[in-house]
């Protein structure tokens, strides 16, 4: 039976890898999927990566790789055989791009998931509109779905409020969506939605940051959180 843990991608967006290997100590044997970014990457790069991984968790390296075809295939050649679960490719990168991306990961036999993302779940209209000024926000997004399905990428990350519009320009490609909420919240997150709304939307992977983070209790902000999510499973 599927449970809510099983949906649910903790973003592991702490100060640094201490704090980071302090929580999922406290979730180990819980808590399957931890997604890493930037800093985290930045500051534990793979040893901390190949850590996290042999205590259990299934890793999604999250560094939206946006560069030309050549630079992006040359960096999957490496990441492809750390045994990552998934990593992120901005779909702004283009055909040829994503294409080398999956040649990369093919060359490799590598069972990592390449996703594609499509546009950032902090962009409103306004702030959209100054990025790609005259592309209808639904445009962009409709595309890029489409030429993750064409290039055979294996999912996509897109906001809750995107889900309609992805699965009918990608349907086969399993969803992963960010901007999860619990309930109202002053972030930067503009196109959010509650946990049980993403999943009856049909989100596969619900990725939760900062309401776990800045939780008085995180474990079970956590828990809290998989059991929204299995109650719209059911
Ligand atoms: O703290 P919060 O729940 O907003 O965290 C969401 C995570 O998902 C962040 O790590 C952010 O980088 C990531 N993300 C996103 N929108 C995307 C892709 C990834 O918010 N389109």
């Amino acid at each position: 039976m599927t449970t809510g843990l099983d949906r649910l991608i903790l973003a592991l967006d702490t100060d640094g890898p201490g704090e980071a290997r302090e929580l999922l100590s406290a979730l180990e044997g819980e808590l399957k999927y931890v997604k890493i970014g930037h800093r985290l990457y930045a500051l534990g790069g793979l040893p901390f990566i190949r850590e996290i991984t042999a205590s259990g968790f299934s890793v999604f390296l999250d560094i939206k790789l946006h560069d030309i075809p050549n630079t992006v295939s040359m960096a999957v050649d490496i990441l492809a055989s750390e045994g990552l679960w998934a990593l992120t490719l901005h779909g702004g990168g283009g055909r040829k791009m994503l294409e080398e991306a999956r040649k990369a990961k093919e060359a490799r036999s590598s069972g990592i998931n390449l996703l594609g993302v499509t546009v950032l779940t902090s962009f409103d209209d306004a702030s959209w509109e100054e990025a790609a000024p005259g592309c209808p926000m639904e445009a962009a997004l409709a595309k890029r779905a489409a030429l993750c399905r064409e290039t055979g990428m294996d999912g996509i990350v897109c906001s809750p409020l995107d889900l309609e519009v992805v699965k009918k320009e990608a349907g086969g490609l399993f969803t992963v969506v960010p901007g999860v909420r619990p309930a109202a919240s002053g972030d930067d997150q503009a196109r959010r939605a509650a946990p049980l709304e993403t999943v009856k939307r049909g989100a596969d992977y619900l990725v939760v940051g900062r309401p776990i983070l800045k939780a008085p209790d995180r474990v079970a902000a956590v828990r809290a959180i998989a059991s929204e999510i299995e109650e719209g499973l059911a």
